[in-house]
This record gives C-alpha cells, structure tokens and sequence, in this order.
C-alpha cells in the first residue's frame, strides 16, 4: 500500500513518536514518518528521528517566521498529516488554517473535560472516577477539535499524578495508532 506521509511535532519524551515510528512499520499501517519537528533541541523525543534515519527539524520558536519555515518543510516532504505528541507550543490560527484537518493532537484526558496544561492535577482534584485520553483534530480553539478516538480507564483511590501519568501514557499508544487508521478508513 502507498503510504501517506506524517510529520510529528514534539517538545519531550517522544514515547508518541516512538510508538508510532513502530506502528508505520506495520505493512497496512497508513503513514510512514517522514519528517520529526521540535522546538526543543534537548527533546530526548529527537533520539528516535536519528535511530530511525527520520529527517527532523529542530525549530526556534522564538524567531518570528519559524512557522514559515516549518510550512516549508511540510510541502517539500509532501506531508498530509500532522501528529501533534507532546508539543507545548501553540500553532498560529494561519498555520492551523494553511494545514487545514491535517493537524491531530493527542490529550491526556476524556475531551471536552479538562482540556489545557496540568491535567493529571486538575483530574485528581475534581475526584473523577474515570479518565484517559483523547486524539482530535486541531482547530483553533485550544483542545477543542473534533474528537477521532479516545480512551478510558478508571481512577484507583490509590493513584497519584504519576500514576495517572503512567497509565494514561500507556493507553495513549493504542489510542493514536486507531485513531490515523480511523482517519485514513475511508479515504
Ligand atoms: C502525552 O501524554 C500527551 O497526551 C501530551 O503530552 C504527552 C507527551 O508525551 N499532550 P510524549 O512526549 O509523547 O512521551
């Protein structure tokens, strides 16, 4: 099968992009990595890029054009999807609309319900019984798109920010992976 090209965005970790790098491998899967941006140069997510020989693009998001020159990327490798995983910068309303429904994001918690930073707190705090996470399309209100897949598992009494952390991350690698194949079903 011809698969599309994807670009993953990342600031951190990268355990998204690790576990996608190992799902685009997957004959039927529909992407194949072909571009990683950060706009952290000491992002460890970076290491996969290079063990993978995926071209990457470490941007300064402080200059004034670095959106421009992430645009320019995306058209010379062809992109059609963008997979936000753990970027903690905020795309401009012009970048969202020049890659408009290619942008999808993955958030640690049951979208509509806390969206924004510090989730796991939030979640706790509110003493939910349940939570996970959600992959959705980016529009230009702040985790706000339409919803493509999502996740859920219940809260132990026991558990604690990490621990919410480390269960949600968990269930995060399905959840994107069904989620490309959902958007690519029927195209
Ligand atoms: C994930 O938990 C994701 O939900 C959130 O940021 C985290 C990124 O983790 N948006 P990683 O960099 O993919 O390990």
């Amino acid at each position: 099968m011809v698969k599309k090209n994807a670009c993953i965005f990342i600031s951190g970790q990268g355990s998204n992009l690790k576990s996608l790098i190992e799902n685009s491998r997957i004959y039927n899967f529909p992407i194949k990595i072909s571009l990683v941006v950060s706009n952290n140069q000491n992002a460890k997510g970076i290491l996969y890029a290079k063990k993978n020989y995926i071209p990457y693009l470490i941007v300064k998001t402080k200059k004034r054009n670095f959106e421009h020159i992430i645009l320019k990327k995306i058209k010379e490798h062809k992109i059609s999807l963008i997979c936000l995983a753990g970027y903690m910068k905020v795309l401009s309303k012009n970048f969202i609309n020049s890659c408009k429904n290619k942008i999808v994001n993955i958030h640690p918690s049951l979208l509509p319900k806390f969206k924004g930073l510090n989730t796991y707190k939030r979640i706790l705090v509110n003493k939910e019984c349940k939570t996970g996470c959600s992959v959705h399309f980016v529009n230009e209100k702040l985790d706000g798109g339409k919803i493509i897949n999502q996740k859920i598992f219940f809260i132990d009494e026991k558990d604690n920010i990490q621990s919410l952390r480390e269960k949600t991350q968990k269930l995060e690698r399905r959840t994107y992976a069904e989620a490309i194949i959902k958007i690519y079903r029927y195209n």
